[in-house]
């Protein structure tokens, strides 16, 4: 049987952090004068840091210095952080430890593959950092999902083949990316909104112990 390995993204896949970078986000927009919805953040997730601030500069049609995006950029984070702070593992999605848990005690290489630069902070708050053998996060990238590199710096990290790497992701982006490294993708969300995703499920709740097996069995 060919050594499979999964690779998780973070943000709306272990944890639900999407409602913290939203108060910093609005924060921000307030602040700038630009209305800002929970709707319009859907348009965030997945992208990067910097990114999210363009986009949102363009909804308001507010320009910058880079200097000035800088700085806000910084005053983001650190309001976000504040929040990252009260995180505890109450705030790991559900299910999600009964999958780590069922790959780990079958010898399954996991890695971590995240656009955000707090991805170890915040796995260590919710006492996750132990159980991925590799992390890949936004420190360590120069291309944004699409872009496959996370997903390919991670199989690497695993010594693992892309075509044996299961992606979990829950961004559009994220989804295309593991299938440009030619990685087997599952979307957690929905089925209208991640439709190149190979199987897609609403949350982890739905994934039974025996699709995990299948998963493990499956040849590429
Ligand atoms: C992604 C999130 O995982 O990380 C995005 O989905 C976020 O919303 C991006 O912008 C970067 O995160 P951070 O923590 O580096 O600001
Ligand atoms: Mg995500």
């Amino acid at each position: 049987m060919t050594q499979k390995a999964f690779i998780f993204d973070l943000d709306g896949v272990i944890v639900d952090t999407a409602k913290f970078h939203y108060l910093a986000w609005k924060k921000l927009a307030d602040d700038l004068g630009i209305s800002f919805s929970e709707e319009d953040n859907e348009q965030l997730k997945g992208v990067s840091r910097v990114r999210s601030l363009e986009i949102i500069l363009q909804m308001g049609k507010v320009t910058m210095t880079d200097t000035e995006k800088t700085v806000h950029l910084a005053e983001k984070n650190e309001d976000y952080l504040s929040y990252i702070a009260t995180m505890t593992s109450d705030d790991i999605l559900p299910d999600v430890p009964r999958v780590l848990h069922f790959l780990k005690s079958h010898n399954i290489p996991m890695a971590l593959g995240s656009a955000s630069k707090n991805a170890k902070q915040i796995l260590a708050k919710v006492g996750l950092l132990e159980m991925f053998d590799a992390i890949v996060d936004g420190n360590e990238v120069s291309k944004a999902k699409p872009d496959p590199e996370v997903f390919l710096n991670a199989a690497a990290k695993l010594s693992a083949t892309p075509a044996n790497c299961v992606v979990f992701e829950d961004a559009i982006a994220g989804i295309q990316a593991a299938n440009v490294a030619g990685m087997y993708s599952i979307g957690i969300g929905h089925r209208e909104v991640l439709t190149e995703a190979k199987q897609v499920f609403k949350n982890f709740t739905e994934i039974s112990t025996q699709f995990l097996e299948h998963l493990i069995q499956k040849t590429a």
